[in-house]
């Protein structure tokens, strides 16, 4: 078992694990920058200590200084670890001095440029300027000046002269990314960042450096300038670029997501997430995004129609081929984009119809063993937990003609790992689809309902580990944009399948409560019940 040891902290005992440095031991128990504030810059809990910029100083007592209160001595908290009956002192008057006196030191050089700066509002220069800066400078020299507006790499632009050398972006390319392109050179008042020679800030996860930037040296191109952060509204998110599932905060702006940067799940990854990941915010804003609900007319053209016009016209067709065929020539195609809600309807919608041909596809692509997963939706593990499995065979039906109705959510059954450039779709009597955007399913179709994305709905994903995870409506969907649970409940109604006449109207926390009381292994999970850490399926090591 760990050896604990106590401390005391501005008055208040704590028990820690020994071995843990102070800011450490304050970041597990969660009380840093969380009722205990300890201004830091180079400390960042998932890259190595630096112990650089002196921020982090606390006052610190042990053994008999302690128990007789003599003064105690000044040391930095990221990088001094706990002991038993160690007092720390945040708050005294030498803690405060210390702490003005650095950051005197770290604005002598810094450029007066927080107007024009992108990271104004989110800057912790900013922000500990304001607690502890003077108020005014006591220098008379220039200020230095180096190179502003440096391209890095395909992603990064740098400002030399804001950077106040806290090493984070070095560490995170050694450490994280395993790429090294960046590091500190010169000496002394001459140091500075730059990138080796030859050598431009390049990798899958290059962005996470203007995360843990504390200032404004280092921004993304594709934010920089575009919105000042406190037009911004942050909800909590899931990227659904693969199946591990970042955890992000959305920033949204006009009803429209403006960006991803992650939000910190140590279960799922850590502070970090993938460069393709954080741009996939810009699907839910695609120029193709469905907005109207179409079915195919007489001439065969797919035409707009209302919801109560495209629900009677797919009820009528698979009414009337269930009818003359049976419903085993009627298959569901699931979607791992799909919550686990909307597919908790599907799976009911399927049961009641009475088919048991059903499938999930899911699109793979590369993958690595820092966050990036093969399967390039956010919901796989869910969907095979509802009992969706393999697309694959469901194509091997259609090819030989076995299947005369199709239901699809999504459109990755066009994949090239599924049926590709294959015209099977054509010969089927009826095909119904539910998806976010427009897509080659629309030339064959015979009724298309456009569905919402992840930032446009209240639902859970499960991701690649078995934990489910929430996602809250951040920007409100166009009227004819739908869960698709509602869209089967009404179809189902239509059709007169048993259980759906007396259901109430679509409710997205009702479908969370009957999928955990439906399946074993989302039993207790309900939407309320998840928080923003998520929470393992039954069964899973989550
Ligand atoms: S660019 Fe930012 S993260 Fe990198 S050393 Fe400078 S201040 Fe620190
Ligand atoms: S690793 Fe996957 S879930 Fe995470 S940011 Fe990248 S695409 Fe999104
Ligand atoms: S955070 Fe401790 S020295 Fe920088």
């Amino acid at each position: 078992m760990t050896e604990r040891v106590r401390i005391r902290v501005d008055g208040v005992d704590h028990e820690v694990p020994a071995g843990r440095t102070i800011l450490q031991a304050l970041d597990d128990l969660g009380v840093l920058m969380n009722g205990v504030d300890i201004p830091h810059y180079c400390w960042h809990p998932k890259l190595a200590i630096d112990g650089s910029c002196r921020l982090c100083q606390v006052e610190v007592r042990v053994g008999d200084a302690a128990a007789d209160a003599r003064p105690g001595k000044l040391q930095i908290a990221c990088n001094t670890p706990v002991a038993d009956d160690m007092v720390i002192d945040t708050k005294s008057e030498r803690v405060r001095a210390a702490r003005q006196g650095v950051m005197e030191l770290l604005l002598i050089n810094h450029p007066l440029d927080c107007p024009i700066c992108d990271q104004a509002g989110e800057c912790k220069l900013q922000d500990y300027a304001f607690d502890y800066g003077l108020p005014a400078a006591r220098t008379r020299e220039p200020r230095r000046a180096l190179k502003k507006r440096v391209d890095l790499g395909p992603t990064i632009v740098f400002d030399q002269e804001r950077c106040i050398l806290c090493r984070r972006c070095v560490r995170f390319c050694r450490e994280v990314s395993e790429t090294g392109e960046l590091g500190v050179f010169d000496r002394g008042d001459r140091s500075v960042l730059e990138t080796f020679p030859g050598r431009p800030l390049d990798n899958p996860y290059s962005m996470n450096v203007a995360d843990i930037c504390p200032v404004g040296a280092l921004t993304t191109k594709d934010f920089r300038f575009k919105m000042r952060v406190w037009f911004l509204e942050d909800v909590d998110g899931v990227c659904t670029g693969c199946s591990r599932g970042c955890n992000v905060h959305v920033g949204v702006a006009k009803n429209e997501v403006q960006r991803y940067v992650p939000r910190r799940n140590d279960a799922v990854n850590d502070t970090w997430m993938c460069d393709v990941g954080r741009l996939s915010y810009k699907e839910s804003c695609r120029p193709d995004r469905l907005s109207r609900c179409a079915v195919r007319a007489p001439d065969g053209r797919l035409a707009e129609a209302g919801f109560d016009a495209a629900v009677q016209a797919a009820a009528s067709r698979l009414r009337a081929l269930v009818d003359a065929r049976g419903a085993g020539v009627v298959a569901g195609v699931a979607s791992a984009h799909a919550s686990n809600e909307d597919l908790f309807a599907f799976k009911t919608f399927l049961d009641a119809l009475g088919t048991e041909v059903r499938g999930v596809a899911v699109l793979h692509g590369e993958s690595d063993s820092l966050l990036v997963e093969a399967e390039k939706a956010p919901n796989a593990a869910g969907a095979r937990a509802l009992g969706f499995g393999r697309a694959g065979r469901i194509v091997e039906r259609l090819r030989g003609g076995g299947l005369e109705g199709l239901i699809v959510l999504g459109h990755d059954l066009l994949g090239d790992e599924y049926l590709g450039a294959s015209d099977v779709l054509e010969r089927l009597d009826t095909l119904i689809a539910l998806d976010t955007c427009h897509s080659p399913l629309e030339r064959v179709a015979h009724v298309v309902f456009p569905v919402r994305h992840a930032v446009e709905k209240d639902a859970t994903y499960t991701n690649s580990a078995g934990r489910v995870q929430r996602v809250r409506r951040a920007v409100a969907p166009g009227p004819d944009v739908r869960d698709e649970g509602e869209i089967l409940l009404a179809l189902g109604r239509a059709l007169g399948l048993e259980g759906f006449a007396e259901a109430g109207p679509w409710d997205v926390r009702e479908a969370s409560r009957r999928l955990s009381v439906s399946l074993p292994a989302f039993e207790g999970v309900v939407l309320a019940s998840v928080g923003p850490g998520g929470r393992p399926l039954a069964g899973s090591d989550g």
